[in-house]
C-alpha cells in the first residue's frame, strides 16, 4: 500500500464529510448518486477503458498542492474614482488579473438564496434529463495518443449549455423542467448581467482605461451562454478527468460552484493549484480575448476540473463572449513604444474558425513581423549572402523562382502543419478540445 497516497485520500474524505455536515444541502447531492450516473445517451459512467486517460494525461493529483491562496476580492472594498489613480479595489483586481487570470469575488450583490436556487434547478435538470431542443448536452472528450493510435477518451462529466440574456426575454430557450427553471434562471441572468457590467468596468479601470472600454470592445451584442457541468463521484480520480486543461475562449466567465466539493484547478508558475469553493463567492475566469485586448497584461487562465471519490460536483459558468463580427486586437491606448502590440487584429469568427480548424491546438494569434511588414508578393526570399560563410552555411533554401505569395499560399494550405507557419503565428499548443463540438463533445 502506498501510505502517502492513502493518507492524502483519507484526509480528502474527511474534509468532504465534514463539509457535507456543515452544508446540509450537500447531502441532497449524495442522493443523486444512489445509482450509477447515466449520461444523457444512456451510457453509464464506469471506469471502462474509454474513460481512462493514458498515463501522461492523468491529473497526477499528488502533485497538486493541498490548498492555495487564490485572491479573494471583496467588491464592497473601498472603490472611489477620485481621479488619483486606481482605487484599492481596482488595484487588487488588476493584480489578480495579471498574476492569476482568476480570482474569487465576495459581496458581489447576487443574493445567496438565488445562487442556491439556481444550482438546485440545474441539479434537478440533470435528474430529469428532460432537455429542450435549445439545450445542448455534451460529454466532452479528449483526443489522446494510445498504443493503438489516436483515441477519444471520454470525460467524467456531463455538461449542458444554453443561451442567457440579462435584459431580453430568452426564457423560451430554457429547459421546461423543473417547472421553476425558467423563472429562477431569468432572475439569476439579470443579476449576473449587472455583475458582468461591474466587472468589465473594474477590469477596464485596472488597465487605466475608461469604465466602458472593455464592454464597448467586446461589442454591442455579446454572445452569452452558460455551461452547467456535473461531475459524478469517480471510483479512481487519478485515472480520469472531469474537464481537461483548457483556456476559455471568450472574454470572462462567472463560475458558481457548489460549496464543499473541490475540483477546479488552475496553473500558476507551472504548478496546478486547487481553487476550492469559498462560501458565497463566484470564481471569475479571464479568457483569451481579454488577454489579447489587454495586449497580454492580463492573462487568460489555464484550468481543468478533476473528479473526487465521494461527492458529486456541480458548477455553473456564465460566459460573456464577443459576437462573431467583433474585431478583437490590443486596445490602442495600451500600445506605445515600450509596449508594442503582441497580437494582430482578427474577427472573433476568424479566431473560432482557426480554433476549430486546428482542432483546438491554436490559441492566441500572436503578432509577428510578416503581419507588419510583408515582402512584396514577387520578392525572392532567402538568407542574405553576406551572412553566409563557412561557419554559417545557409539554413534555408532560396526561393528564387517562387514568389513570396506562393510561399504564403503553400503555408496556409498546410494549415499550420509546417513549423514555418507556426513561427509566423507563434502558435501555442492547446491540447484539448473543450468548447469545441467537432472534436470535443458528443452531442445527444
Ligand atoms: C468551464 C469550466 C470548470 C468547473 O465550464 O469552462 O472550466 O469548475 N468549468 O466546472
Ligand atoms: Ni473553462
Amino acid at each position: 500500500m502506498d501510505f502517502r497516497k492513502e493518507t492524502v485520500r483519507y484526509c480528502g474524505h474527511v474534509q468532504v464529510l465534514i463539509s457535507s455536515l456543515l452544508q446540509p444541502e450537500l447531502l441532497s447531492y449524495l442522493f443523486m448518486e444512489m445509482k450509477p450516473f447515466q449520461l444523457a445517451n444512456n451510457t453509464p459512467l464506469s471506469l471502462s477503458p474509454n474513460f481512462i486517460l493514458p498515463v501522461n494525461k492523468r491529473p497526477n493529483l499528488l502533485k497538486v498542492l493541498p490548498s492555495a491562496s487564490i485572491p479573494i476580492i471583496d467588491l464592497n472594498d473601498h472603490d472611489i474614482d477620485d481621479g488619483q489613480g486606481p482605487s484599492p479595489l481596482v488595484s487588487k483586481i488588476s493584480q489578480a488579473c495579471e498574476e492569476y487570470g482568476l480570482f474569487h469575488i465576495i459581496n458581489h450583490g447576487v443574493p445567496k438564496e438565488l445562487c442556491q436556487k439556481t444550482l438546485s434547478v440545474v441539479r434537478e435538470q440533470y435528474l430529469t434529463k428532460d432537455h429542450t431542443k435549445q439545450v445542448k448536452v455534451f460529454n466532452y472528450y479528449q483526443k489522446v495518443q494510445k498504443y493503438e493510435g489516436i483515441e477519444k477518451v471520454k470525460m467524467w462529466s456531463e455538461t449542458f449549455s444554453h443561451p442567457w440574456h440579462h435584459t431580453e426575454d430568452f426564457t423560451h430557450l430554457l429547459p421546461t423542467n423543473p417547472p421553476q427553471y425558467r423563472e429562477v434562471f431569468a432572475e439569476y441572468a439579470r443579476k449576473i448581467g449587472g455583475l458582468f457590467d461591474r466587472l468589465l468596468s473594474l477590469i477596464s479601470r485596472g488597465l487605466g482605461l475608461e469604465n466602458d472600454c472593455l464592454k464597448r470592445r467586446i461589442g454591442e451584442r455579446p454572445r452569452l451562454n452558460c455551461q452547467a457541468n456535473y461531475y459524478p463521484p469517480c471510483p479512481d480520480p487519478e485515472l480520469t478527468i472531469g474537464l481537461p486543461e483548457h483556456n476559455d475562449l471568450g472574454s470572462i466567465a462567472v463560475l458558481l460552484q457548489v460549496e464543499g466539493v473541490t475540483g477546479l484547478q488552475v496553473i500558476k508558475d507551472r504548478k496546478w493549484l486547487p481553487v476550492d469553493p469559498v462560501p458565497n463567492a463566484f470564481v471569475i475566469n479571464l479568457a483569451d480575448q481579454i488577454q489579447v485586448l489587454s495586449n497580454g497584461k492580463f492573462q487568460s487562465v489555464r484550468h481543468r476540473a478533476v473528479t473526487n471519490k465521494l461527492l458529486p460536483r456541480l458548477s455553473l459558468g456564465m460566459f460573456y463572449n464577443p459576437n462573431y463580427d467583433t474585431v478583437i486586437g490590443p486596445i490602442e491606448d495600451l500600445i506605445d513604444e515600450e509596449h508594442p502590440p503582441k497580437y494582430r487584429k482578427y474577427s472573433f469568427k476568424e479566431y473560432m474558425e482557426e480554433f476549430y480548424r486546428q482542432e483546438g491546438k491554436r490559441r492566441l494569434p500572436r503578432l509577428s513581423l510578416p503581419m507588419f511588414y510583408t515582402p512584396n508578393n514577387d520578392t525572392g526570399i532567402g538568407p542574405i549572402e553576406d551572412l553566409i560563410n563557412e561557419g554559417h552555411p545557409p539554413m534555408y533554401q532560396k526561393i528564387q523562382n517562387n514568389s513570396y505569395k506562393e510561399l504564403m499560399d503553400k503555408l496556409y494550405r498546410q494549415q499550420g502543419a509546417r513549423r514555418r507557419v507556426e513561427e509566423a503565428f507563434e502558435l501555442q499548443h492547446y491540447e484539448c478540445g473543450l468548447h469545441l463540438p467537432c472534436i470535443g463533445a458528443f452531442f445527444f
